[in-house]
């Protein structure tokens, strides 16, 4: 086990091996391990391996339960164990084994969260906008929830690297190139140069609606770009330079930071060795001039992996790139970070690779569309709301509300305040939520002072932060790790076993591909803080259990610090 194993790993491997040999079982028989129990009165884990049992033992599950409470001799850290309802064992931890558990923690610059990806890399494709269009609102949330997983991912110890697939080639560069041609105001490209890029492409997409000629010759241009055309291509260097520009403002302004920017068309000279190797397994096979594969068999529509105009398409770029990534980088695992609508694509695609043989571990983690009340982002039309005038106004928002609550401080700290509180609040908004889930957007919720949201928490943490700042203020000469811990109120105990499983909230997102489960556990963090902070005394409390108590406090603001730095937030010291 390892040094820093949590009351969760360690009562779940005694459990499971003690069921075992008690009653003779192997130790797949069942789920014997343990999980947290939901309320105190039912202590603080609870086995539920007697009901697992009861069928392979023909025994009462109540009975199972008593005979290992009778028969198992127990660790030191269990201060009691109840059977309660059909046979749950009910397991209460020690005081003392919880203040120890604190004080490593404290220590640890992982705060006990297990390195279990040294060694192990892991490629997080996400973000990937197009080029020469702005990366509007629908883009955040693989922005956001792509580095928070990004982040959680670093933090287990994983090699990450965040590979940032900017969608650089295609057939909207006919349109990009024929319009930018025709329509392009060189003054407007250079005050605004993406904005111009894509009014140039909304142009050229409504001309083409009505203009067949207009079709066509943009299709021209496209098989010029795509057979090296030195003009052409030197358009679409300078397309892509102005968009990634124009990205990283966005990107610096999220603390968002990629290892490769490879976009589509780094792929492009793998794509006909692609085809050949679909060729060759029998994979692929014509259809009406295109090349397609069959995945009937898979209860999927055909993929098309080359069409009749020779063209290559979205998955067989996946698929060279899969390729390409194995060959380079030996992943453990890929990670695709897109909204739900491109879930065929993702399933079709993986299928394909699987049946080449290639042998990666592929996994899509997809995210419902954002809503806004004013309106539903689309495109083409050119009618959407820009994620840097969202931010914009998120930072503006929060600068009122800096404004009001600290009018004496100076105006250039209110508004670096007002920038690490506006960002957050369009962060958490999206992390803390199940990412399947439809997430409505509302000012009132993202900046809600009380209610689960990224100013709530940075406020709660800047006030754990101030009491401790108050303590060294008055107790200057105190070295708080010379004072043990001692757990006392009821309160105390509860806050003690929830830091105790920030390390499970980890692994849990992580695994799950789901940063909300991490914010969900901040936010409980918080709450259960909050009434500590309430209901028992601090810096007023006796010699000894101030001490104690300071640093439970301080062991708090670090979980608090750390979980929202994986979340992507940053933590002023005031607010
Ligand atoms: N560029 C695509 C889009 O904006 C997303 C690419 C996702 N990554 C991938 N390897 N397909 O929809």
């Amino acid at each position: 086990m390892r040094e820093l194993a949590t009351f969760e790993e360690r009562l779940s491997a005694w459990t499971t091996e003690t069921m075992a040999e008690l009653f003779s079982l192997d130790e797949t028989a069942g789920n014997l391990g343990v999980t947290p129990t939901n309320n105190e009165k039912f202590g603080d884990y609870q086995c539920n391996a007697a009901m697992e049992l009861a069928r392979t033992l023909k025994t009462a599950p109540r009975q199972i339960a008593q005979d290992f409470i009778d028969k198992a001799i127990v660790p030191e850290f269990i201060e009691k164990m109840e059977i309660a309802g059909p046979g749950f064992i009910n397991i209460f931890i020690r005081n003392a084994a919880l203040a120890e558990y604190l004080e490593s923690i404290e220590q640890d610059e992982h705060l006990g969260v297990p390195q279990a990806g040294e060694g192990k890399t892991v490629i997080i494709d996400y973000s990937s906008p197009n080029v020469a269009k702005p990366m509007h609102i629908g883009h955040i949330r693989s922005t956001v929830i792509g580095n928070a997983i990004d982040r959680i991912y670093r933090f287990l110890g994983y090699h990450v690297i965040a590979d940032n697939h900017l969608g650089d080639w295609g057939t909207q560069f006919g349109l990009m190139m024929v319009g930018f041609r025709s329509f392009v105001d060189k003054h407007a490209l250079a005050e605004a140069p993406v904005e111009e890029l894509e009014r140039v492409y909304v142009a050229s997409y409504n001309k083409s609606k009505e203009d067949e000629s207009w079709r066509e010759e943009a299709k021209k241009e496209l098989v010029k770009l795509q057979q090296g055309d030195e003009e052409n291509l030197a358009l679409w260097k300078q397309f892509i330079e102005l968009s990634i520009e124009e990205f990283n403002i966005i990107y610096d302004r999220l603390g968002v930071k990629f290892d490769l920017y490879r976009g589509e068309s780094f792929y492009n000279k793998q794509l006909p060795g692609i085809i050949q190797a679909l060729e060759e397994k029998g994979l692929a096979k014509e259809s009406d001039g295109a090349l397609i594969v069959d995945l009937e068999e898979d209860g999927m529509p055909i993929c098309i992996v080359r069409k009749s105009d020779g063209g290559y398409n979205y998955a067989t770029t996946d698929l060279a790139t899969v390729q390409s990534r194995m060959a380079e980088f030996q992943p453990e695992r890929i990670v695709y970070v897109t909204d739900e609508r491109q879930q065929l694509h993702f399933k079709q695609f993986f299928t394909i690779a699987g049946k080449l043989g290639m042998n990666a571990n592929l996994v899509h983690v997809w995210f419902g569309l954002m809503r806004l009340p004013e309106a539903t982002f689309s495109t083409r039309e050119g009618n959407v709301i820009k994620l840097a005038q969202l931010l914009d106004d998120a930072e503006e928002r929060a600068l009122e509300m800096v404004k009001a609550s600290s009018p004496e401080m100076p105006a250039e700290e209110q508004k670096e305040l007002a920038r690490a509180i506006g960002i957050g609040a369009i962060k958490y908004t999206d992390l803390s939520q199940n990412p399947q889930s439809l997430v409505t957007f509302t000012w009132e919720k993202a900046l809600n002072m009380e209610g689960n949201s990224a100013p709530y928490l940075q406020y709660a943490f800047a006030r754990i932060s101030s009491v401790y700042d108050k303590y060294h203020v008055l107790y200057p000469e105190t070295d708080l790790s010379d004072c043990s811990i001692n757990i006392e109120h009821e309160i105390e105990r509860r806050l003690a076993i929830k830091l105790g499983r920030f390390s499970a909230a980890v692994i849990a997102a992580a695994s799950n591909y789901r940063p909300n489960i991490l914010a969900d556990y901040l936010y409980e963090l918080s709450q259960i803080y909050s009434s500590f902070y309430q209901n028992v005394p601090f810096l007023k409390a006796e010699e000894g259990t101030r001490e104690s108590r300071i640093r439970i406090c301080r062991i708090t603001a670090s979980v608090l610090k750390q979980g929202l730095n994986l979340l992507g937030i940053e933590t002023p010291d005031r607010i």
